[in-house]
């Protein structure tokens, strides 16, 4: 199978794309994170493709990759977006997305973000809860326009992933459970300032079969039965992200698998479908790119420390994640058993390990790995946590490369802090 990216080694080198890592990081520096233009265009073209049939909206969910350079590219190639905030709102039109293709989903919209949201003209809010239909009502009329809404349906199902990322289940605060969906259906089918228009399911994310899907849509559409039945003019089903992807050994479905799996359905139900993957599209296109500072041994242990850390990429600490680690350069064989090392970041936590016990090959101060699948939820969940810059970013495209985020600077990490000189001397 091809591996599905477009990073690989040319004479033991690794590339992205037509361009040599190690020429990227001697003009940007480390840690970077690096992303293929083709890789983002490929997946996003794969879901097209798949569900060509019932022309989707595919909304790509901003919060995996938030970088204006990437969502104008994929807005170019006929996306639109996924926003949870006023904050990606802006974003997404900076961007350039037009507003009917952007939809609004989170379970705590502020009043402020809500009426932003109307006056951009947005396509859809994915609603969790009644007050908040009744805030969106409220504010549409005081615009005097209609909103179209969906209501996100919590269909109680295990999507068989990290429990911090499983959203479907009935104890998680996602959603509206089916009961109370269908009665809010019938109570607001006349509210003046929105129109439910359809329902919306994301019941988790890097989920790697169909089968949590099927089961969601069943109890999606059963509620999408009882409201037609007394009037409701739901057109729309929003199928969420959750598309899993290959970090390790995973074997996640094809986008084909999970449209034959889900099609039929959709037909029966005869609703325009939304999709809003984020991982899919960009989790495999980007690595992160950081040097080896020192190597160091301990108790028998071998660690390679470097420039990256748990504020670079925070999955491996904040959920166990597995990301592969390689060396961008050719890897040298070490003597028997002293290859293995924990690639650990510079940051004052245990939690700070990007990688255990990973055979690396022999490795010295300044050769450079590249951590693989973090495209998504890598720069967007970067903090500056002990004072560290957050990374500089670039894409790839052929034999062409550019900055699309430049590193930050230590201004930037005082920038928004006040000294009160009537408090402090
Ligand atoms: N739609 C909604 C309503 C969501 O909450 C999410 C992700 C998505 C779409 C996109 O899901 P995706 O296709 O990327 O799986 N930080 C975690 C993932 C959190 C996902 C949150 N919601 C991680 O690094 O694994």
């Amino acid at each position: 199978m091809r591996y599905p990216h477009d990073f690989h080694r040319v004479n033991g080198a690794l590339y992205c794309e037509q361009v040599p890592i190690a020429r990227i990081t001697a003009a940007v520096g480390t840690p970077v994170y690096i992303y293929s233009h083709r890789t983002l265009v490929e997946h996003l073209q794969k879901l097209q493709q798949a569900f060509a049939i019932l022309r989707p909206l595919i909304c790509f969910s901003v919060k995996a990759n938030g970088n204006l350079a990437i969502l104008r590219l994929l807005v170019q190639q006929g996306a639109g977006l996924d926003i949870v905030s006023g904050g990606e709102l802006y974003k997404a039109l900076q961007a350039g997305c037009p507003p009917s293709r952007i939809v609004f989903a989170s379970v705590g919209k502020s009043d402020e973000e809500i009426d932003a949201s109307l006056a951009a003209g947005i396509f859809c809010f994915n609603v969790e809860s009644e007050p908040e239909l009744e805030a969106i009502n409220r504010l549409a009329r005081r615009r005097k326009t209609l909103a179209r809404v969906a209501l996100r349906i919590n269909p109680d199902v295990e999507a068989h992933t990290h429990h911090y990322i499983a959203t479907g289940k009935k104890e998680s605060k996602f959603g509206i459970d089916p009961k109370t969906a269908v009665k809010m259906l019938r109570r607001h089918a006349q509210l003046p300032g929105v129109r439910i228009a359809g329902i919306h399911l994301h019941i988790g994310s890097q989920i790697t079969q169909a089968k949590p899907f099927v089961q969601a849509i069943q109890r999606g559409g059963e509620v999408i039965r009882q409201g037609r039945a007394f009037g409701a003019p739901l057109e729309y089903l929003n199928l969420g992200g959750g598309l899993g992807i290959i970090y390790k050994d995973e074997q996640p479905q094809t986008p084909q698998q999970f449209a034959k799996a889900v099609l039929p359905l959709l037909h029966q139900l005869q609703v325009r479908l939304i999709l809003e993957p984020g991982r899919f599209i960009v989790g495999n296109a980007g690595v992160l790119v950081t040097e080896v500072l020192y190597i160091k041994q301990a108790y028998g242990k071998q660690f390679a420390v470097v420039d990256a850390g748990m504020n670079d990429l925070l999955r491996p600490a904040l959920y166990g994640a597995y990301h592969e680690v390689i060396p961008t350069g050719r890897v040298t064989a070490a003597r028997n058993g002293q290859g293995r090392y924990d690639v650990v970041g510079p940051i004052c936590e245990s939690a700070d390990v990007l990688a255990r016990d990973r055979a690396l090959g022999r490795l010295g101060s300044g050769q450079q790995l590249a951590v693989l699948g973090a495209g998504a939820y890598g720069s967007t969940m970067a903090s500056n946590y002990n004072g560290r810059l957050r990374p500089a970013e670039v894409l790839v495209r052929g034999t062409r490369w550019a900055i699309i985020r430049r590193r930050e600077t230590v201004a930037d990490l005082v920038r928004h802090d006040v000294v009160p000189h009537q408090l402090i001397r």
